[in-house]
């Protein structure tokens, strides 16, 4: 029961049918799922201005793929959709540059939020079921 909780929160939209939710992962997905996992495992790192630069790096380079994966239903991918990947990166670079200049947990915590912001902006445009559990990764001030 659970499992199937979560896999309907994952999907695109919630009112998939049973045979899509049950499709093998695509790449995307599987990208996403990391994406996920890695800015909800570093939300508190992030909130306490522990964030090192080695974790960011990391992030960078697990979800670079993003903007050449294969989805779930390539037809469902806009034009675009490269712009928002590319924005997605960028903003992961900002935040490292962050964690490089020593900026305060303040403007840490801004540039982490930010990276959300273009999960967001990029779900609106493709999928939107997730964007509840993308904005609860987000730090409150
Ligand atoms: C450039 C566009 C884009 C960006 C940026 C993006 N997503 Fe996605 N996301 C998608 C698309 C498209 C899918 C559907 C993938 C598929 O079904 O193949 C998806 C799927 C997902 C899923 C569902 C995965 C599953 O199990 O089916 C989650 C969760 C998710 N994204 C979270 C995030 C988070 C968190 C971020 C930012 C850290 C993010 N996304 C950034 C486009 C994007």
């Amino acid at each position: 029961m659970a499992g199937l909780l979560m896999v309907s929160l994952l999907a695109c939209q919630s009112n998939e049918s049973a045979n899509a939710r049950l499709a093998p992962v695509s790449e995307l997905a599987a990208t996403m799922r990391v994406m996920t996992t890695d800015m909800e495992g570093l939300k508190t790192a992030v909130a306490k201005g522990e964030l090192t630069l080695s974790q960011v790096d990391a992030m960078i380079v697990a979800h670079a793929s993003l903007a050449t994966d294969q989805a779930t239903t390539p037809s469902d991918i806009k034009i675009t959709f490269p712009t928002f990947a590319d924005g997605y990166i960028k903003q992961l670079q900002f935040l490292r540059d962050q964690v490089i200049n020593q900026a305060d947990v303040k403007q840490q915590i801004d540039a982490f939020n930010a990276v959300l912001v273009t999960c967001v902006g990029c779900h609106q445009d493709h999928c939107p079921g997730p964007i509840e559990r993308i904005e609860k990764i987000a730090i409150q001030p």
